[in-house]
Parts: C-alpha cells; structure tokens; sequence
C-alpha cells in the first residue's frame, strides 16, 4: 500500500505509522500534519531514517496540499482532528474547520484522484450518552459537544460520499485512548504529568463519569485491520470493553507512583458531561481483532513510560497550555511556585 495518512504527527496517528512501518514491510507512508499544538514531529523519529516514509507540513482544508498527496498514494487515512472536549467548548470553530470541512476537502481529493481506499478515524463519542449497553455500529448518532459533533459531521459527509460517489470508505469509532506519546490534555496523561510534579490532580464533578479505555497499540492494530480486511461502506467499533470512571483512574496513578491521595482534587464539572461511553466490538472482533494489553498492564506501561520521558512532555507544559488550562480549571488553586499562578 502507498499510504497518506493526515494527522499522523498526532499522538494515535503517530502509533499507526510506526506500526504500519514495523509491520508491513511493502507499504510506503506519507504523512500530511499540520503541527498545531498537538502535532509534534518528535513523534516520529523512530522512523525518520525510513527510506519509505515521508513527512509534508500542510493542513487537510487546503487542497492545495491535499490534491497531489491524494493522486500519489492508493490508500487514505484520515487521523487529522481538534480532538479536545474541553478545548472544543471554548473555541469550536476550529473543529468545525478541520473535521467537518477538513474531511470534505479529503473526500473530494478522493474522488478527483479516482477513489483510493480511505478509511476515517472517529470515535465512540458521536454516539452521545450511553446509559445502558453497548453503542452497535448500526445505532443513531446523538453527539452532545462540539467536537462529537463537528466528528459525527465529518463521519455524514464519509457517509454521503460512499453513497454518491462509491467511495470505498471506511469508518471506525475508536474508543478513549490512552498510552505513550499522549499530549498530556487528556485526562490519563495529565493525571500522570501531574502527579509526577505534584500537582492537584483535577476531576470533574462527582467523578463517576465512565470511558471505555483502550491502549494506543490496541486501537491501531484495530483500525489497521478494519483497513485491510473490513468491508468498504461498513463502520466498526474498536473498544476494549472495559469501563473506568475519573476517580479509578486518579487512584489508579496515584498508586502506581506512589503519591497521595490528597493529590485528588474535585472541580467544576465539564458542561455537557457525557456520563457513559460504551462500545460493542464484536463485528472487528469477528474479523479477527481482539485487543491484548489489559488496562491494568497498559497503565502501568504508561506510567513508566511517562516517567522516563520527561524530556518529551516537559517542554509541552508550558506558554499556551497553562494559558488553557488556568481558563479551563476555575476551580484549581496553583500549587506555589507551579508556574501555573
Ligand atoms: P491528537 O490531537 O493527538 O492529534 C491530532 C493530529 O492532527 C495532530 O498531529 C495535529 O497536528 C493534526 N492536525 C490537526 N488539525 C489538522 C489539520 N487541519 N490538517 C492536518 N493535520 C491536522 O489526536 P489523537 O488523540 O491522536 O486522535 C487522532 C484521531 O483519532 C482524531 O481524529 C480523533 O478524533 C480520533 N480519536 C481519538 C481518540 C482518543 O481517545 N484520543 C479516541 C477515538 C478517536
Ligand atoms: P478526556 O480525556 O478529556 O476524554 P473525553 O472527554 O474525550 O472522553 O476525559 C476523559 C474523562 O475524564 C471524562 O469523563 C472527563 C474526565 N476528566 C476529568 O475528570 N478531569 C480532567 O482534567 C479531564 C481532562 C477529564
């Protein structure tokens, strides 16, 4: 395969392309990323000496950039995204730049470049609020943020262009991600980046709210699948199945490092809280998926991780994410001399 894979400087994006090198020794990969905040190119290094990979700076609504990648390559990933709730209810606008009309610029490259196999990244938040059961590929999409939303957008126009144009597309919905390279946002590597400099660690409201967590490697090994062997048209799940609330993950880091619990500290809930996401896999699991880091292993995999690359996420907590995350966190006293103040 000649791959193009948009948003692979990102922290899920990035792990497919490392993987995809690693493992397919015939396939070729291209990455559009724009670097925005959480793009980092460092992401790549371990395949920058790659004879079959190359790295384009560009951004996937400018089809001047996408056009040309779109004719040289058969196959399409589409990872590129604003993928932050939190950052998605302060300034949606972007979100609505990149994953809606980012993924129409995409789909219509596409079809000028006659069709290559594309797949699109989304996620089990579009299905919105799950009270009881497992979200099924089938069910109605209810997204409730803005950045489900502008995702369920971009997975409508997938939808429509699969219907109008036969594009061989495929979606998957991956559920929350965690593991290395993570930009330290997210909730289970800013606990950790946390927590390393003793910190509070911020949870929001009661902290029942559930997530379905799957390890990075886990995610793309289901999204590689769905690729190669899923059916063009179809969409699949890709969820471990195992269902941890804000305070588990807290107590989970907070062990695992040896701090205390007086680090956990409650905060303002998030407005439009998803309480539950809960997904079904078993239609990738009857393509053969099935995923093989269990989240106790996977966190402490994290964990170590993080605490052995500091020279990654140190940098990363500094200028504009403070600035983020002291308009965010109202309710959060700095520590002394946290640099947060
Ligand atoms: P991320 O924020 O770490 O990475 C996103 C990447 O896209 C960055 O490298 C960024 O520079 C790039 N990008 C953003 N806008 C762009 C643009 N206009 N043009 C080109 N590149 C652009 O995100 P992630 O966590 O790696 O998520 C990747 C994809 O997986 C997203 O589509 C996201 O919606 C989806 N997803 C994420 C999760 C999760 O838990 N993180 C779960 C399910 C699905
Ligand atoms: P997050 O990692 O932002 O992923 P998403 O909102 O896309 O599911 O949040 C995961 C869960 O953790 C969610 O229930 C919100 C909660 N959370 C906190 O309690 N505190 C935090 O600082 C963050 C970022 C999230």
């Amino acid at each position: 395969m000649r791959l193009l894979v948009t948003g692979g400087a990102g922290f899920i994006g990035s792990e497919f392309v490392r993987m995809t090198l690693r493992e397919h020794p015939e396939d070729q990969v291209t990455v559009l990323d724009k670097l925005t905040y959480a793009g980092n190119e460092r992401n790549l290094d371990p395949v920058r000496g790659d004879a079959r990979f190359r790295f384009v700076q560009g951004d996937i609504a400018d089809p001047a950039a996408v056009g040309p990648l779109a004719r040289g390559c058969d196959t399409i990933v589409n990872f590129a995204a604003e993928s932050h709730v939190d950052r998605s209810l302060e300034a949606p606008g972007q979100f609505i730049i990149t994953d809606v009309y980012g993924t129409y610029v995409l789909l219509e490259a596409a079809r000028a470049a006659g069709h290559p196999r594309y797949l699109q990244v989304s996620t089990d938040e579009v299905y919105g609020d799950v009270a009881t059961g497992r979200s099924r590929e089938g069910d109605p999409l209810r997204p409730r943020s803005p950045y489900s939303a502008s995702k369920a957008g971009g997975e409508m126009l997938v939808q429509a262009y699969r219907a109008s144009h036969g594009l061989p597309a495929i979606i998957t919905r991956g559920s929350n991600t965690y593991g290395w390279y993570q930009y330290p946002e997210k909730i289970i590597p800013l606990f950790i980046t946390n927590a390393l400099e003793d910190r509070p660690l911020p949870i929001y409201g009661d902290g029942g709210a559930v997530r379905d967590y799957i390890f990075v490697e886990d995610h793309c090994r289901g999204i590689d699948l769905a690729l190669r062997r899923g059916v063009p048209g179809e969409d699949y799940n890709i969820g471990a199945g195992r269902e941890i609330n804000g305070i588990t993950v807290a107590d989970t880091v907070l062990r695992l490092l040896d701090k205390p619990p007086s680090l956990k500290q409650y905060v303002s809930d998030r407005p439009g809280h998803d309480r539950r996401y809960a997904l079904d896999s078993t239609k990738l699991r009857t393509l053969g998926w099935e995923p093989r880091i269990d989240v106790e292993k996977g966190m402490e995999m994290t964990v170590r991780w993080y605490v052995e690359h500091e020279e990654w996420w140190r940098p990363l907590k500094s200028g504009e994410f403070w600035a983020f995350y002291q308009r965010n966190y109202r309710t959060v006293t700095p520590l002394p001399g946290s640099g947060a103040g």
